[in-house]
């Protein structure tokens, strides 16, 4: 008999055990459209007492109550569902514990985009330093920029649970994903063969270590960013000072791409005072002949920062001795504020490479890996289009997301435009407020003409005999190019 997942940590034993647990969960359709169904309108994990007492006794009821609620249940329940499988098997994997005539399950287990994935229970508080953690807020982030063309070999550093890795298994052909936490290695190494999926390569170890001499098409990681006072968590904390487990973590995958390969990476940075944080990141991509794109999400004050994380512990005692002690913190490193953002990195070793900082507050919900890429491209172009009279040449076009709103106040009894707001809806969203003209000029790229085209075709629709105030306007298209409003067509 093969030994599959098994360690020190838990899994099952045999493929065909594995197998069986696959048919079990497809028979009692315990997956994400359905538990969706049987749930709504409650969001899970935060409705879980409300979706407890919905539930029922059915076969996926009781799956759902079990795995995903962590609730106990009745040992006879369970039996009977997860037949031929004996309830011992479950025991032995680590999955289940038997108490009398009750059973409660070790790990979480959930749906997950026609995913299942087990992960640490969370509803009990953080009780492991080795915890692995589930689709978290900023998983989800960088699983919605992720580029998703094709590759030949992608690396997930800190992969916890295996999501990202999971993700990409779809689009890359060869994956490795490494964890320092021997736990998050079994509970990935788990999922993977929960899910089926066979081209991950797992690796325990620190940082780049154990793929040191390798290199990747792309690389994804969401690392333990958190800059605190703390060594508690290995999925938070990382034990080096303020930002530099973050500038170490993007010095590795500049060394670890191939050519042209892509780096996407999410984390903290500090704001210290008299620096210019921009000047700061700037200096890390320095000579790593990769460029580089910053978005910055959103910056928090070292207080607001200290009660968001330490708040991740049941009963944290706000005015306590640890929230002070991630105050004194802050200020004994000369730290103002903390910003989270997504780094996009390209290996690039032929001329001169760039370096541009966006800030994109707004939430991102959906899929935009391929908004980022045409983003990256945008940047990419202007940093080859420095001048002028180069940019007339530039062909462009509108984005399709582009969509405007007027807005009227009355004004002695007559409608009066009071503005006109420009909004792209499709990727990451951004709007701004724009001048009529502009509104009407940015109708002529249409993907085929140059920017010199639009200019003369719009002079000449609008009797415009000086075209020197269309000139004045590059620096806003510029900026359209920036924001993704205008996307260059590269023949
Ligand atoms: C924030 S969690 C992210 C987990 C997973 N990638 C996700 O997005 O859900 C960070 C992961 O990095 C791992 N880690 C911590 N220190 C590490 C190190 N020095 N080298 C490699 N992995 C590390 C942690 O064990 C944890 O699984």
């Amino acid at each position: 008999m093969t030994t599959l997942v098994k360690n020190h940590v838990f899994g099952f034993e045999t493929t065909q055990q594995v197998e069986s647990v696959r048919q079990l969960f497809a028979k009692h359709r315990f997956n994400h459209p359905t538990i969706l169904k049987r749930i709504e309108p409650l969001s899970y994990p935060e409705h879980r007492s409300v979706i407890a007492e919905k539930l029922g006794d059915a076969p996926l009821d009781v799956l759902i109550r079990l795995f995903m609620l962590q609730l106990e249940c009745q040992v006879d329940d369970v039996a009977a569902i997860f037949e031929p499988m004996h309830l011992e098997e479950w025991q032995d994997a680590g999955v289940l514990e038997v108490h009398g005539d009750t059973v409660k399950a070790m790990v979480v287990l959930y749906p997950l985009y026609g995913l299942i994935v087990a992960i640490d229970n969370y509803f009990d508080g953080l009780e492991r330093e080795d915890h692995v953690t589930g689709f978290s807020g900023t998983a989800r982030i960088l699983a919605n920029i992720t580029m998703r063309d094709p590759v030949d070999r992608l690396l997930d550093v800190g992969t916890g649970c295996g999501i990202h890795a999971l993700f990409a298994s779809k689009h890359a052909k060869e994956i490795v994903a490494t964890d320092l936490n021997e736990r998050a290695i079994a509970f990935a190494k788990f999922n993977a063969a929960l899910n089926g999926v066979t081209n991950i390569d797992f690796r325990v170890g620190n940082l780049f270590e154990p793929v040191a001499g390798e290199t990747f098409d792309q690389i994804v990681c969401n690392p333990p960013f958190v800059i605190s006072p703390q060594s508690e968590y290995l999925f938070r904390d990382n034990g080096m000072d303020g930002d530099q487990f973050l500038q170490t973590i993007l010095q590795g995958v500049t060394e670890h791409l191939n050519e042209g390969g892509i780096g996407q990476v999410i984390g903290d940075w500090v704001h210290l005072k008299d620096q210019s944080w921009k000047e700061r990141l700037a200096q890390w991509f320095e000579g790593t002949d990769c460029d580089s794109w910053v978005i910055r999400h959103q910056t928090k004050t070292p207080e607001a920062y200290s009660k968001f994380w330490c708040s991740d512990k049941v009963d944290v005692d706000l005015n306590g001795q640890e929230f002070q002690n991630w105050l004194s913190y802050f200020s004994q490193k000369n730290i103002e504020a903390i910003s989270l953002g997504f780094f996009t990195l390209r290996k690039c070793t032929s001329g001169q490479n760039w370096f541009r900082i966006y800030d994109h507050s707004e939430p991102i919900t959906g899929s935009v890996g391929d908004d980022i890429k045409r983003r990256f491209e945008g940047q990419h172009y202007l940093s080859q289009k420095p001048v002028d009279l180069e940019l007339l040449q530039a062909v462009l076009m509108l984005s399709p997301g582009a969509k405007l709103t007027k807005q009227s106040k009355v004004n002695n009894d007559r409608w009066e435009l009071e503005n006109v707001t420009l909004r792209l809806t499709q990727g990451l969203a951004y709007t701004c407020n724009i001048d009529q003209n502009i509104a009407n000029l940015l109708l002529y790229f249409d993907g085929k003409h140059t920017v010199q085209d639009a200019f003369n075709a719009y002079s000449l629709e609008n009797n415009i005999q000086n075209q020197e105030s269309l000139q004045g306007n590059l620096q806003t298209i510029r900026s359209f190019i920036h924001f993704g409003i205008l996307i260059p067509v590269v023949s």
